[in-house]
């Protein structure tokens, strides 16, 4: 289901500890995401991205500002939004599919529906044979697939994601990338992608920004419509146009030091 709900971060800035040894996240970040974009968000280590992505989640409140999603402040983490961490973070009493079903049980999901959601994502993520094993029973990159296969399969509005491809192989990767582009195409989710991965950033977004170092603040926000259906991103890599904005990326990573 399409939604239309969207996403204001009005001067927020983020400091952590306290007098002596207080430390600025995030210099002030004004930004309005527009229900259906697919964002992505690149930017030096350290320079506060899985800040942003807290505060939107609403695991914490920003020192300033203010983050509203429809007019409405986030007061904390709803069904509405969906995360991804970028350290796997499964129930390890549960089953593969336990951890999977685990959203949609909130919401009241029927078994049937369940099982039918579950066995989707789970095919769609290649953990299909692991459905009954428990999470240590996985590797790293496996735990991220099942992560991922969980907030995907709770069909949140918003799906905020912290680096969720970083521990996959190329292939994987790749494959992954085409799956979520497709989910994003179908369903009109909003999408808030953290990468490293200049390539990625540009082939997955519809919109690319760049963060300056702590404390982070963007330096770089453009429209990214280089990636035509159906073309994977090996074939891209030899077109004028997403070439060219990749190295715009790639540039405002490398003079955002401030
Ligand atoms: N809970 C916290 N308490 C204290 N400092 C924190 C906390 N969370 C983050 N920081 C600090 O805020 C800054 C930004 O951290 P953040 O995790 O947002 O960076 P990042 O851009 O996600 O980096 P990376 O690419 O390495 O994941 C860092 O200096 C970090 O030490
Ligand atoms: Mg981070």
């Amino acid at each position: 289901m399409r939604h239309d709900k969207s996403l204001k971060i009005q001067d927020v800035q983020q400091f952590f500890g306290t007098k002596g040894a207080r430390v600025q996240a995030l210099s002030t970040i004004n930004l309005v995401i527009e229900p259906g974009q697919f964002v992505c968000l690149a930017g030096p280590s350290g320079c506060g991205k899985t800040t942003l992505l807290r505060l939107v989640a609403g695991f914490m409140s920003p020192t300033e500002g203010s983050i509203t999603i429809e007019g409405k402040s986030v007061k904390g983490p709803g069904p509405d939004r969906g995360m991804v961490f970028q350290s796997p973070t499964l129930y390890p009493w549960m089953t593969v599919r336990g951890n999977v079903e685990l959203g949609m049980k909130y919401q009241g999901v029927k078994k049937a529906e369940r099982t039918d959601q579950s066995d989707r994502y789970l095919k769609m993520v290649g953990l299909t044979d692991f459905a009954a094993r428990r999470p240590y029973e996985l590797s790293g990159g496996m735990q991220q697939r099942c992560q991922i296969a969980r907030v995907l399969a709770s069909d949140p509005e918003f799906v905020l994601m912290d680096e969720p491809f970083g521990a996959l192989d190329a292939l994987t990767r790749e494959r992954l990338q085409e799956e979520l582009l497709t989910i994003w195409r179908q369903t009109g989710k909003t999408i808030l992608f953290i990468t490293h991965s200049v390539e990625e950033a540009v082939f997955l977004g519809s919109r690319v920004l760049v963060m300056s170092p702590r404390p982070g603040e963007i330096v770089l926000d453009v429209e990214s419509n280089v990636t035509p259906e159906g073309v994977p991103v090996a074939d891209l890599r030899s077109q004028p146009e997403f070439i060219a904005l990749r190295d715009q990326v790639r540039d405002a990573i490398q003079h955002s030091h401030h």
